[in-house]
C-alpha cells in the first residue's frame, strides 16, 4: 500500500522552490546523499539512477564522485520538483524523467551500475520498486537507500538528554493553546519499514543485502526550522493554512533552546543485484 503522502504536496511549484532552496542552504540532504554515494561504488560507474531524485541534490553530490563521462538519470513522480531541479542543477550529465519509482524498469533501457534513493523509499510501494530496480541494474550493481528513523521503526535519536521540549512538541503546544488544535483525529501512521522487512523484500526481488546500518546525523534547530518551512513538511497537520503553520512555527521557535542539536537517525541499506 502507498503511504498517503507519497506524491501529494510534492507536485507544487512553491513547495519545490522552497525544497530546492533548503537543499542549497542547509546540509541535511547533501549529508545523507554523500553517505549513500560513498556506499554505491560510484568511481567505476557509468550510469546511475537517482530514484525519487526530487530537485537533484543527490545527483549533484554523486557527480562529485563519478568518473568523467558518467551519466545520471533522475526519476521523480513530481514534475514541479524536477522543474526546480533542472533550474538549480543544469548539468548536461543529469537527465530528468517524470515517472513513478515503481515504473523504473520501463525507463532505464541500458543496465545501470547503481541506483540510489535518498530520503524517499518509504513513500513508495517498496516490493514493486525493488523488483523494478533489480531489472534496471546490471548483475553486481549496487542499490543503496536510506529510511528515516521513525519510518524504519528506530527509537528516537538524541545525542544527549534534552533540557526542554523539542520544536515539534512546542509546535503542538502553541497550536493547542492558541489555535484550538487538534481539530481532526490523526490518521494512523503506516507500519514501519524495518530492517527485517526490507531484507525480506529485497531477498524476494533477487537482491543480496550487503549491509543494513543505523547512522545518525546531527544538525541545528535553525536547520530544522527551515525544513519545517517547506510546505510539505509544515506542521501541525489538519485544517491550517501555510501562513498559520508558519506563525505557529515562529512562536514555537521563539520558545526553543536554539543551542540544542537536532539528531536524526537513518537506516541505511546497501544491496547488490
Ligand atoms: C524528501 S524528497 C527527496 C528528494 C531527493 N531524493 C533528495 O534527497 O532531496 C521525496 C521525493 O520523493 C518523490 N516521490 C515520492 N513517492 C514517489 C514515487 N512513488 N515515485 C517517484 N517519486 C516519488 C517526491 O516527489 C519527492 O520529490
Amino acid at each position: 500500500m502507498q503511504p498517503p503522502d507519497a506524491v501529494a504536496g510534492w507536485d507544487d511549484d512553491q513547495n519545490a522552490e522552497l525544497y530546492a532552496r533548503f537543499t542549497r542552504d542547509y546540509p541535511f540532504y547533501a549529508r545523507t546523499s554523500r553517505d549513500l554515494a560513498a556506499r554505491a561504488s560510484l568511481p567505476e560507474a557509468q550510469l546511475v539512477v537517482d530514484l525519487c531524485g526530487g530537485t537533484g541534490i543527490t545527483a549533484a553530490i554523486m557527480l562529485e564522485t563519478l568518473p568523467p563521462g558518467a551519466r545520471i538519470v533522475s526519476i521523480d513522480a513530481a514534475k514541479a520538483m524536477q522543474a526546480a531541479g533542472r533550474r538549480v542543477h543544469p548539468d548536461p550529465r543529469i537527465s530528468w524523467i517524470v515517472a513513478r519509482a515503481e515504473d523504473t524498469a520501463l525507463h532505464i533501457r541500458e543496465p545501470a551500475d547503481a541506483v540510489v534513493c535518498n530520503s524517499a523509499i518509504w513513500k513508495t510501494n517498496t516490493p514493486a520498486v525493488f523488483a523494478a530496480v533489480k531489472q534496471a541494474l546490471r548483475p553486481g550493481g549496487r542499490f543503496v537507500f536510506n529510511i528515516g528513523g521513525s519510518f524504519a521503526g528506530l527509537p528516537p535519536a538524541h545525542s544527549e538528554p534534552r533540557s526542554g521540549p523539542s520544536l515539534n512538541e512546542l509546535i503542538i503546544a502553541v497550536a493547542a493553546a492558541e489555535y484550538g488544535y487538534p481539530p481532526t483525529p490523526h490518521p494512523r501512521p503506516p507500519a514501519p519499514l524495518t530492517a527485517d522487512i526490507v531484507r525480506a523484500q529485497l531477498g524476494a526481488a533477487g537482491f543480496s543485502v550487503l549491509d543494513t546500518e543505523t547512522v545518525t546525523h546531527i544538525g541545528t534547530l535553525q536547520e530544522k526550522r527551515a525544513w519545517l518551512s517547506i510546505p510539505v513538511f509544515a506542521r501541525p497537520p489538519g485544517q491550517f493554512t501555510y501562513e498559520q503553520r508558519m506563525e505557529i512555527l515562529e512562536r514555537a521557535y521563539a520558545q526553543s533552546d536554539v543551542s540544542q542539536p537536532v539528531t536524526t537517525a537513518w537506516l541505511v541499506v546497501t544491496a547488490e543485484a
